[in-house]
This record gives C-alpha cells, structure tokens and sequence, in this order.
C-alpha cells in the first residue's frame, strides 16, 4: 500500500518515463520500454532511493491497462526503480488537452508557426478543448496534491501542464512548485492572438510557481514580457540576479537552465553494434567512398523546417553544380504528432519535395538525397558519427538537442549549420555556421561553406562545440532546477 503524501520529490509531464504495448507472443502480456528524451535520463541520475514520484499521463490503451492493473503506481520493475503514477485521463478529454490546446495551439502560438488567414480560429471546438485543457491540469494537480510530503518539491514540465503551478497551489499552499518550460515563449504581440482569458490563464497558471524555468535568456524574457503587457504584472532584476515577476502579492522568480547533451550515454550508445551495422547500410545508400554528407535529424515538425531545408541543398546543387554527385543528403525524421492532419501533410511534402529532387539532379549511380521517415535512434547515431556537416535550421526552437548531439558523437568532426532561431544558438554560435532560416540562398552559402571548411578546422570548432553541448548534461541541469526551488 502506497502511503499518501509520501513523495519529497515529484516531477509532472504529459510523457511519462515509460510506455507499454503488448508483447509479441501474448498479446495479453504488457511489456515496458523506457520513454524518450532528455528528462528520462535526467531524472534518473535522482535514483528510486530519494522517493521521487513520477506523474505522468497514459498515453495509449495498453498504458491505460497497465496502469488499472497496477493500482495506484506502476511496478518499479518495468520501470527502472521509478516510481511513476500514470493518469488514466479519459480519451476525449487527453485528446483536447494534448491535440487540441497543447499541440494546435499553445506549441503553434510559441512557435510562431500560423500560416493561413484563417489560423487560429477560436470557436466551439475551441472552447470544448480548452474545457478538456482545464480538466487534464486539474488531474494533475490532484494526483500531484496526494502525492506530494509536507513542503516537497514538485516539478512541472512544459506547456502541457501550464495551469498546474497555480491549480496545485490552491490545493496545497506548503509546496515548492517549479515550472519548466521547453519550448520558446511567444513575444506578446503574438501571444495576444490568444482569448483575452486565456492568454491570462496560461500565464497565471505559470506565475503559479516559485520559479519558472527556460531553456534561454530569450525565452525567458518573452515570458516576462507577457506577464508584464497581459496581465500588467511587475517585472524586476532581483538581488540574486534573476527576473522576478510580481502579480498578485505572488513572486515568481524566472530561472535559465539550457539543457546540454548527454555525453557519456551518447558516446557509449553510439559504439554499441546496432550503430556499427546502421553504418554499414548507410554507406550503401551513400555510394561512392570519398562522398560528403549533409545530416539532419528531426520530428517531422513544422517548426524544424525541413523542407526549406529541402530547397536550401537544391540551391547548393544549382548554385555550385561541383557538388553534384559528391555530396548527399542523409534525412531522417520522425513521425511525430500524426493524429493532426496538418502534421500529416507536412510529412507528405516532406517526401515529395525529397522525391522531386532526386528526379532532378539523380543519376543511377547517386541519390542526392536520401529520406527516412521512421524512428531508429541507433540510424541517426550511425549517421552523426559520419557526417560532414549537420543542418539544424528550424524557424524556431526551444532548444534543439540534434545540435548538441552531433558534434559530441562524431568520429572526424563535424561543421554545424545551425539557425539563429534555436535555442542552442546562445550557446554554440561562435563555432558554428549561422543562419536565417528563411533564407534559403543564405543556408546554400551556409552549406557550401560548411562543406568546403578545411578538415582541421572542422574538427577544432567541432571539439568546441562538443565541450559547449555538455556543459549542463540531463542529470545537472535537473538537480540545477531542484536547487533552484530550494534556494
Ligand atoms: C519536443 C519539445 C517538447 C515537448 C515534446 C512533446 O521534444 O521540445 O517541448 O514536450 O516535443 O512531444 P510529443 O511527442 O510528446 O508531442
């Protein structure tokens, strides 16, 4: 029997450590396997020893079964000593929270990525999915009131869960509540684009927190600055040094903490013999020994760019024709968020641009560019490890991990063309090739200049740019929030 308010350490997030599905050969039988991303690897550094509890949300019909017939909390054998607590949130109301507010709007509002005169429209199906919104955050934060000791910690991730902060301390005023963000924050001339309520909600819902955490100083002033234009909130530099937000009688202080690549798990991992033999077939589809390669690896995401990033290696091919037939283009990007239909139509342009491309410019004996739209992590490691150059140009994001990974892995070095618009830009500017991600004569320069850089050099910026990658790796920039909320 759990106790309840046991946990002196609690972390929320929509996806939780762990997924389940049913095994191959007993489809009654649930297997586990261990969620993506940095936060997994960061949380883990904690240890099941500190009695932290994981919340999570149930993500498909086996989680959901896994977690009715776990009780309370999962067994920490399937999930690596973790305690988690996996929500059974009805589907309609998860489908509104996550599709609808998180994915189609707060993500496209931070983004900046509406396109059409008609984006966004806030009408009934709104409404209804901001309800569904609202219910899913006070799941949260009632899961997180029972679970939580006497003035525990308790950390918040990303804009999923915005209302939490402020919902979890009506419930329980004793906690320490932090909030992280990982996505950039809109500037308030869009964010405004919001209703007036909720754009009010949302901000509320964060200033709930003691502290608000972000991946860069940009990201964190923008959150400040709609605090201060919607909800006409004070903002000041406090004795520590932070950005303080002061709204009703409340201050929350603003924290930047870039979380940096894991370097002992990727260098590790990227040795292992899955990698080695993803090598060898993509050497096969390289062709030709001495041809260069131009990686990039993504969500198929509207915001990483990738088919500007397409016309960006098409325009390296008309405008400096010596490359044809001596260079390729490795794409990997994975499906990502494909109940949405524009997520959908995106990964479909994607192919065809790819596909257009290789018609044009292709021989029988090169592909210029070749695409993989699928999950395979140890692929992508093959591939930084032999890449030339890495293309990270996404119009905006929180801040890119691809960018931090690459340099860290590979073999010879690697010249990164990196957008303005990531977050990692404030960290690896200096070695890195720069650019305006709309601009796509720009990024052909960018590449031709990455591609024709003289191998030492290359290899200088591209150690320095792995030292900047791991300089806060998961686990530290995890402890670093937590000390944050202490101090
Ligand atoms: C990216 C973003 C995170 C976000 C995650 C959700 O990694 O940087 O801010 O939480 O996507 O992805 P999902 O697949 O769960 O929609």
């Amino acid at each position: 029997m759990v106790a309840e308010r046991s946990a002196q350490v609690l972390v929320a997030s929509n996806r939780g450590p762990v997924a389940y599905r049913p095994a191959e050969d007993d489809p009654a039988r649930l297997t586990a396997r261990r969620g993506g991303g940095g936060l997994v690897s960061g949380l883990s550094a904690i240890g099941p020893e500190t009695g932290a509890v994981w919340v999570c949300s149930a993500l498909s019909s086996p989680d959901r079964e896994a977690a009715s017939r776990a009780g309370r909390r999962l067994d920490s054998a399937d999930t690596g000593g973790q305690a988690v607590r996996m929500l059974d949130i009805p589907a309609d109301v998860h489908d509104g929270a996550y599709n609808g507010v998180a994915n189609s709007v707060l993500w496209f509002v931070h983004h900046l990525l509406y396109r059409t005169p008609v984006e966004p429209s806030f009408d009934a199906e709104f409404a209804r999915q901001w309800a569904a919104y609202e219910a899913y955050n006070a799941a949260f934060a009632d899961a997180l009131a029972e679970e939580a000791a006497e003035g525990a910690a308790v950390l918040v991730q990303d804009y999923h869960l915005s209302l939490v902060p402020a919902l979890l301390r009506e419930r329980r005023p004793d906690l320490r509540i932090g909030h992280f963000s990982h996505t950039p924050w809109a500037p308030p001339d869009y964010y405004r684009m919001l209703p007036d309520d909720v754009a009010a909600d949302v901000l509320r819902g964060v200033l709930g927190a003691d502290r608000a955490g972000f991946l860069t100083a940009r990201w964190a002033r923008a959150f400040a600055d709609c605090c201060a234009d919607v909800l006409g909130a004070e903002v000041t530099t406090g004795e520590d040094g932070h950005v303080h937000v002061v709204h009703e009688g409340r201050t929350t202080r603003l924290g930047v903490h870039p979380l940096g690549a894991d370097g002992d798990f990727l260098r590790e991992r990227s040795r292992r013999h899955d990698v080695a033999e993803r090598r060898q077939q993509l050497r096969a589809q390289i062709g030709g020994g001495d041809r260069r390669i131009v990686v990039r690896v993504d969500r198929t995401e509207l915001s990483k760019n990738i088919v500007r990033g397409l016309y960006a290696f098409r325009r390296l091919l008309t405008d400096h024709p010596e490359w044809q037939g001596r260079v390729v283009h490795l794409a990997f990007a994975y499906p990502s968020r494909q109940d949405l239909a524009v997520y959908q139509e995106y990964t479909a342009e994607v192919a065809e641009v790819a596909e257009e491309i290789n018609a044009d410019f292709g021989t029988p004996a090169w592909t210029p560019v070749v695409l993989h739209v699928e999950d395979d992590f140890a692929r992508s490691l093959a591939a930084y490890r032999m890449a030339d150059v890495a293309l990270v140009n996404p119009i905006r994001d929180g801040m890119n991990l691809v960018a931090k990974e690459v340099p860290v892995v590979s073999d010879e070095g690697c010249a990164l063309v990196l957008s303005r618009e990531a977050g990692a830009y404030a960290e690896l500017a200096e070695d890195a090739l720069t650019v305006n991600p709309y601009d796509i004569a720009e990024t052909a320069r960018a590449l031709h200049e990455a591609l024709s850089m003289p191998k030492g050099e290359r290899a200088e910026r591209s150690k320095r740019l792995a030292d900047a990658a791991t300089a806060l790796p998961p686990a530290d920039w995890f402890l670093e929030q937590l000390e944050g909320l202490r101090g």
